[in-house]
């Protein structure tokens, strides 16, 4: 179950965000909803619990929690009072970790990165804020775009003085007594920073390794140097089609990858997150997102690496779980809560 936070709405505005979503579903089957000007559920954040099943985790990393945020998408149309509740309820979580994979903007404008810095500075995690970045950080729109030259250096400098450390194909290593977590950030795919070979070089495979990337597609190739669970986002819970517009303005290599958790065989498991940040949010079941995730030590076999699949593979035998997020016990400052 799912929980709804915020909302507040009017019924007028209610009746507007009905109406919004009609049209833009009935756009949407021309392939047109890119082009929605509005962020029909802007109002909302759904609050997803879930375990993390890792083999190999010691009795000390055993119940930490780690919060992942994805897309923020600061923007003209992410609303700064927005962003603060979400960070809000963020803090009220109290995870250990908090994760942020990528897309902190949406063009590449300054303005926009400075904002999200100082924005993000109000996290306070018990432990620490990781990051990678996202291909809207780099000023890419699809692959192959040249990317907006030093502005993925300035979207990490700022976040570094925000205390939000990026990882880019870098690892951070956790401990506590006696037991080890690793984090293993990944640059972005469109991006000339993309190296995960690099990320888990100097990485046991055999501790418990959670692997950081924006986009959801490289999943089964971390999967495959180790990681046992990958973060990613990039989606917004939108799928994508194997039509010439999608492969133009949406590509995507494993289409089934949209929200939610995977399987990627071999214990390893994937979890597209929908983002906070507004895009295109005129599909069924795409509210905006942050997900707690309890670590828990799994009872499986561990082998360094797994097989490969090929795109074909994962495309026709790999589906989407259902969201199965708990609810949210916060007591909560809005005035509305209502489930999905
Ligand atoms: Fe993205």
């Amino acid at each position: 179950m799912n929980e709804l936070l915020f909302g507040g709405e009017t019924g007028m505005e209610v009746i507007g965000r009905h109406v919004k979503r009609m049209v833009w579903s009935a756009a949407g089957q021309f392939g047109l909803h890119g082009l929605c000007p509005w962020d029909i559920d802007e109002r909302w954040l759904l609050v997803a619990r879930r375990e993390m099943a890792l083999p190999a985790l010691g009795a000390g990393m055993e119940g930490k929690t780690v919060c992942h945020l994805s897309d923020v998408h600061c923007s003209p149309l992410m609303r700064a009072q927005h962003l603060m509740k979400c960070i809000d309820v963020v803090n009220r979580l109290e995870p250990d970790f908090v994760v942020v994979t990528g897309d902190f903007i949406t063009a590449s404008a300054r303005h926009y990165v400075r904002r999200i810095g100082g924005l993000l500075k109000r996290l306070s995690p018990k432990v620490d804020t990781l990051a990678v970045l996202g291909n809207h950080d780099y000023g890419v729109f699809v692959p192959n775009q040249k990317v907006v030259r030093g502005l993925g250096e300035y979207v990490a400098e700022q976040l570094d003085h925000a205390g939000v450390r990026v990882l880019t194909n870098q690892t951070a290593t956790y401990r506590q007594a006696g037991s080890v977590l690793h984090f293993a950030g990944i640059g972005e795919l469109w991006s000339p920073d993309h190296d995960p070979e690099a990320a888990f070089a100097s990485i046991d495979t055999r501790q418990p390794i959670i692997a950081l990337v924006h986009n959801p597609d490289a999943a089964p190739h971390l999967a495959q140097l180790g990681a046992r669970y990958v973060l990613a986002g990039h989606t917004h819970g939108r799928p994508s089609r194997n039509t010439r517009m999608h492969n133009a303005l949406w590509p995507a290599v494993f289409l089934n990858f949209v929200a939610g958790e995977y399987d990627l065989g071999d214990a390893r498991r994937l979890y597209v997150n929908r983002g906070i940040g507004p895009s295109r949010r005129v599909c069924a079941n795409t509210r905006p997102e942050v997900t707690m995730f309890t670590l828990r030590r799994a009872v499986a076999q561990v082998r360094p690496s797994r097989p490969s699949w090929t795109p074909e593979e994962i495309n026709s035998t790999v589906a989407a779980s259902t969201l199965q997020g708990m609810v949210c016990p916060l007591p909560l400052d809005g005035p509305a809560v209502a489930t999905a």
